[in-house]
C-alpha cells in the first residue's frame, strides 16, 4: 500500500479541484469535492490518456478530447461502448491533510 499527503483539506475547500501528477503512483490525480463529499480519481482518461476535467457544479466529469463524460464513480455514461473507468482513490483525511492511498 502507499501513501502519498496530497493536499491540504483547506486548500481543496476553496479550489473547484485539484490535479497533482504523483511519481509514486505513476498517475495524475484529481481531487474534489461534490455536496461534501471527497472524490479521488485518476485524471488520466481510459480512453487515450486526455485531462479529465471537473467543472464547479457539474454532475460529471469530461475528457475534452473526445467528450467522454464520466460519473462520479467512475463509469462512461454517454457512450454505453466504452466500458473501462476512471481509477479511483482512497483516501484519508489527518488534521488538514489529504492522503491518497493507493492499495
Ligand atoms: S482521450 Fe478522453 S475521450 Fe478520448
Amino acid at each position: 500500500m502507499l501513501k502519498k499527503n496530497f493536499c491540504s483539506l483547506s486548500k481543496l475547500e476553496k479550489s473547484t479541484s485539484i490535479r497533482k501528477w504523483i511519481n509514486e503512483f505513476k498517475d495524475e490525480i484529481i481531487v474534489f469535492i461534490k455536496n461534501k463529499k471527497i472524490y479521488v480519481k485518476s485524471s488520466i482518461c481510459p480512453h487515450f490518456g486526455g485531462p479529465i476535467l471537473y467543472k464547479s457544479n457539474s454532475d460529471y466529469l469530461l475528457c475534452p478530447w473526445h467528450g467522454l463524460e464520466f460519473d462520479f464513480n467512475g463509469k462512461c455514461t454517454n457512450d454505453k461502448n466504452f466500458k473501462v473507468c476512471l481509477k479511483n482513490y482512497d483516501y484519508e483525511i489527518k488534521g488538514n491533510n489529504i492522503y491518497i492511498i493507493k492499495k
